[in-house]
């Protein structure tokens, strides 16, 4: 496993946390076709090394931009197939985040912008400063967003505001992106921000770990669900919970009165 061998992202674990930097700060973290290959073979590295990690923090370098969308100068170039295999890739890299045993935090330090936001919405949930704002300025340079947010950003803040979003290409500052339910909390500064984030992740590494991986996948998979194919897929979750270790030593634990020890 190499975790340092990236062009556009820095990487420092943390106990059982890898915080996951991206670093284009002169171009305000802009993601390019080489971010979204390095994500992708990152992502790849953790979802294989099972039990290394707890949690995974993303944020951006410095403290202007979280990511400020994808990379405007590169899609100058792009013919229309390229701009979908840009998507698809980008798009893939959403996924993986997404299908990870573990969660994944974004730390919205700055502007989270087209790509940038819509990297934030794969994550598990949000953490943002007061400086941060979000946005799908897409539509500013005759273009849509492209990488999940027609789809994730209506699922997490509603149609109206997404659309209202998306149509005018608004910027929402980090206090209006909580009372819309894009961001768990806010933080005075960045580093207070990605301390929390390590605390909580240090708090789930204490849970059981296929717990919290079933409760990851049985949320994802049934949120676009009815509500009876959600509950008939959360009933099939519950029952790989019962035949995992853990919880036979989680709930024997609270039977005999100490604390469980999940291996
Ligand atoms: N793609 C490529 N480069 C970008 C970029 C993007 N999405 N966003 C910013 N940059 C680059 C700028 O071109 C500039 O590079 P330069 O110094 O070589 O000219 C550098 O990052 C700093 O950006 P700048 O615009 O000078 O900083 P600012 O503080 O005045 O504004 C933003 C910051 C993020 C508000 C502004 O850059 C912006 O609006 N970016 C585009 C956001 C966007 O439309 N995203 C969706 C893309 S689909």
């Amino acid at each position: 496993m190499n975790l340092n061998n990236y062009e556009t992202l820095l990487t420092e674990k943390s106990g059982r946390a890898l915080i996951v930097t991206i670093n284009r700060p002169d171009k305000a973290n802009a993601l390019s076709e080489k971010s979204f290959l390095e994500l992708r073979d990152l992502f790849d590295q953790i979802a294989a090394s099972r039990g290394l990690f707890a949690g995974v923090c993303i944020t951006g370098k410095g403290d202007k931009a979280f990511a400020a969308g994808a990379d405007i100068a590169a899609m100058n170039a792009m013919s229309s197939q390229q701009g979908e295999d840009f998507s698809a890739l980008a798009q893939s890299v959403t996924l993986q985040i997404e299908a990870l045993p573990v969660p994944v935090i974004a730390c919205v330090n700055g502007y989270a912008f087209g790509g940038g936001c819509e990297l934030a919405l794969s994550c598990d949930f949000i953490y943002a400063t007061h400086a941060s704002e979000f946005g799908q300025p897409e539509v500013n340079l005759g273009l849509i967003p492209g990488f999940g947010g027609c789809v994730r950003l209506a699922r997490c803040i509603g149609l109206g505001l997404a659309r209202e979003l998306i149509y005018t290409g608004r910027r929402m500052k980090a206090d209006e992106a909580v009372k819309a339910g894009l961001v768990n909390r806010v933080f005075e500064n960045k580093l207070l921000m990605l301390e929390s984030a390590l605390e909580t992740i240090k708090v789930i590494g204490t849970k059981s770990s296929s717990a919290v991986a079933l409760c990851k996948r049985t949320i994802q998979t049934t949120e676009a669900q009815s509500i009876e194919a959600g509950l008939l897929s959360e009933r099939r979750s519950f029952r790989a919970a019962f035949e995992s270790p853990h919880k036979s030593e989680g709930v024997r634990a609270f039977i005999e009165k100490r604390k469980a020890i999940f291996s």
